[in-house]
């Protein structure tokens, strides 16, 4: 018997590249000899639209599977309802779907009446995808963008659950959702769940770059602000002292006293004139530099 890894493709929010990832670890896998198959666990079906097949024909589907789970009623072999895509195989998805996760809402709702002998709502598709284990190195379940009942079969089958997550900020509540929901799957349903990884997509190095620049913009307004001040308040205070020690030296009878507050002056022109130049560099110099780079 193959040793078989069922991986789910999940996140509850659309767009994140379930899909895509899907076909493209699929792709991947298969050039280094791995057998796989992938599951179009999405009314949407946009995986078995992507694998070139068209949803409206094809005869079975992973709902007709589920079906005959739920109804304990005979249907096609597995291997019968798989279409071969290039190098993979799919097991293709139509907007039946739907209607078996109605299906799956009922019988989950009317489970206390349930006898002991019953299938849980939440294991159906672990028995129906349970034939695939014997025939292929890896089962790729694509998800729906929630976090419904079909979601919960596919993480209750699986080994592990990949969670591909667009790089937004606003990601970040639906991987909190998913994580949650599969903590909650491996307390109640499957305690050997893994968490694959995050597989962070559409990641735009422009965005970031642009980020940066925006930082660099918000950093040079707040040094020329500080600057401007410092500038301000140190010429002030450097030309105070000056007079106390000019003053000072002046009606002092004390030569090493006039020679210490000549010595302090200097200093506190040498500290002015470090301050304000760097100052003046940071807010004035460099973005004159740039800013001819641009031109040139
Ligand atoms: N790595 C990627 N970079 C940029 N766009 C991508 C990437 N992967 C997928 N897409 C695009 O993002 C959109 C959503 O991808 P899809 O795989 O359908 O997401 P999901 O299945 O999570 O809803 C599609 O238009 C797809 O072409
Ligand atoms: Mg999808």
């Amino acid at each position: 018997m193959k040793s078989c890894k069922v991986i789910s493709c999940a996140l509850a929010k659309g767009g994140t590249t379930k899909t895509t990832s899907t076909i493209n670890i699929g792709a991947a896998l298969t050039p280094l000899g791995y057998s796989v198959v992938a599951v179009d666990n999405d009314p949407q079906s946009n995986l078995t639209t992507a694998l070139g097949h068209d949803p409206k024909s094809v005869r079975y589907t992973l709902a007709s599977k589920m079906l005959n789970v739920l109804d304990d009623s005979d249907g096609p072999l597995m291997k019968d309802c798989l279409l071969p895509c290039n190098m993979l195989d799919l097991l293709p998805s139509n907007q039946k779907l739907a209607l078996v996760e109605k299906r799956l809402t009922v019988k989950s709702k009317s489970s206390i009446l349930a006898g002991q002998d019953d299938l849980p709502a939440e294991l159906v598709m672990r028995k129906t995808l349970e034939p695939l284990r014997e025939h292929f190195d890896y089962i790729l379940i694509d998800c729906p963008p929630s976090a419904g009942l079909l979601t919960i079969n596919a993480m209750a089958a699986s080994d592990s659950v990949l969670i591909p997550m667009e790089a937004h900020f606003l990601g970040f509540e639906a991987i909190k959702q998913t994580l949650e929901l599969i903590l909650r799957v491996r307390a109640q349903l499957n305690p050997a769940l893994d968490v694959e990884g995050i597989l962070l997509t559409k990641f735009q190095d422009r965005t970031a770059l642009a980020a940066t620049e925006d930082m660099w913009t918000v950093a040079n307004r707040i040094i020329v602000d500080v600057y401007s001040q410092i500038a301000g308040i140190s010429t002030v205070l450097a030309g105070l002292m000056s007079a106390v020690s000019v003053i000072g030296a002046k009606m002092s009878n004390n030569q090493h006293k006039v020679d210490q507050a000549w010595d302090w002056l200097k200093r506190i022109w040498i500290a002015w004139a470090i301050i304000n130049g760097i100052g003046a560099f940071i807010a004035y110099v460099r973005p004159l530099l740039s800013g001819l780079n641009t031109i040139t």
